[in-house]
């Protein structure tokens, strides 16, 4: 990403030459102008750019790119934020982050616990985004897939609008990837006996953006979720396996079952009509992680209907939904 903070004169008639050069002289090796009154950041970690554009969105008023909004600078590939003024009047929430001669990524993520989901608008309790998003636990038009993997040792039930899904394959079917609709929110309960221990959020913020949360078994806002040997801090380290490129059981294997991990049995809980193995290979879903999703959501979807096409209890819509996908609608042996 390059930013000009200066630029050199354009073209110049002759009779001006002499200014021109000494202008030229004076800018053309110079070093990069740093910004006056900002502080260094150095996060230590590949791509700073798109990092700190994600996380330093939601403290502009309105949300916005930090860079063109002219808080953050990139200067010969280092960065920079303030000054003191504009944080003042674009981003008053990042003032604290000034406070000290240069940011790095403990003290930078130290801030994001503390003020993230704040700036970003998240509601202190789960029940929030249910106003937000609907009843993910009890209401009609949902999706709910029980799965023990890597992410918790708990059995998560992640839950998705059925409506955000099919938006998703009709994203796919017009040539693009699944991409789900903005406002889209996926929860996952963290299961322990019966009890809902934690949830854990994704909610589709803009283009390509999801914002993440967690909450304890109280429905409380939590900065951390348990994981052995040591919990995952919440945002911050939310980022890392979804927008990586490592795959994970038991997603790598479906619709074969997958060995066990370091917290037992790792499985999709669904039935045989859910797991259709030309769908699976088709959407190729997990390692495609279009849209930075990791689950199965479209192939589970798209794997039933498939099972009621072959069965013969399809509609002519199942049929149409499937075609569009490029999913054969008779068998595989036949
Ligand atoms: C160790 C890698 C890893 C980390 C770190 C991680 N996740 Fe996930 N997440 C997964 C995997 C794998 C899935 C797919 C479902 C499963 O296997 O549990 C998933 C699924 C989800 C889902 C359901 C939507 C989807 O992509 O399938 C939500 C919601 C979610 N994670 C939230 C979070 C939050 C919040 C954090 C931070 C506290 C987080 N994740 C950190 C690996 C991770």
């Amino acid at each position: 990403m390059i930013r000009r903070h200066f630029s050199c004169p354009g073209p110049i008639s002759y009779t001006l030459s002499l200014v021109l050069l000494q202008v030229l002289a004076a800018c053309s090796p110079s070093p990069p102008l740093i910004p006056p009154g900002t502080v260094p950041i150095d996060l230590d970690k590949p791509a700073p750019d798109a990092l700190l554009t994600y996380w330093l969105t939601p403290y502009l008023d309105p949300p916005r790119d930090p860079f063109t909004a002219g808080i953050v600078y990139e200067v010969g590939g280092d960065f920079f934020l303030g000054p003191e003024d504009s944080l003042r009047s674009r981003a008053p929430g990042l003032l604290p982050l000034l406070d000290q001669p240069s940011i790095n990524w403990e003290s930078f993520t130290a801030f994001l616990q503390n003020t993230w989901h704040t700036a970003a608008g998240h509601p202190e309790r789960v029940d929030g985004w249910m106003q937000r998003a609907g009843n993910w636990r009890e209401s009609e038009g949902w999706i709910r897939i029980p799965v023990k993997g890597s992410m918790s040792p708990f059995v998560r039930i992640v839950s998705v609008k059925e409506s955000a899904v099919v938006a998703a394959l009709s994203e796919r079917a017009r040539g693009g990837i699944l991409q789900y609709p903005e406002g889209t929110l996926f929860a996952a309960d963290h299961m322990n006996e019966g009890q809902i221990v934690e949830t854990t959020i994704m909610w589709k913020r803009g283009p390509g953006k999801w914002d993440y949360a967690s909450y304890d078994g109280g429905g409380r806002l939590a900065i951390e979720v348990f994981k052995e040997p040591k919990p995952l801090q919440s945002p911050v380290q939310c980022l890392g396996c979804h927008t990586g490129n490592r795959a994970f059981e038991p997603e790598r294997s479906f619709p074969a079952s997958a060995s066990d991990g370091p917290d037992g049995a790792r499985y999709i809980d669904v039935d045989d009509a859910s797991r259709d193995a030309t769908v699976t290979a088709l959407l190729n879903e997990h390692l495609q992680r279009s849209d930075t999703i990791l689950g199965l959501y479209a192939t589970i979807y798209l794997s039933r209907v498939r099972s009621r096409v072959l069965s013969g209890r399809g509609t002519p819509a199942d049929s149409l939904l499937l075609t569009q996908q490029g999913i054969p609608i008779t068998s595989d042996a036949s």
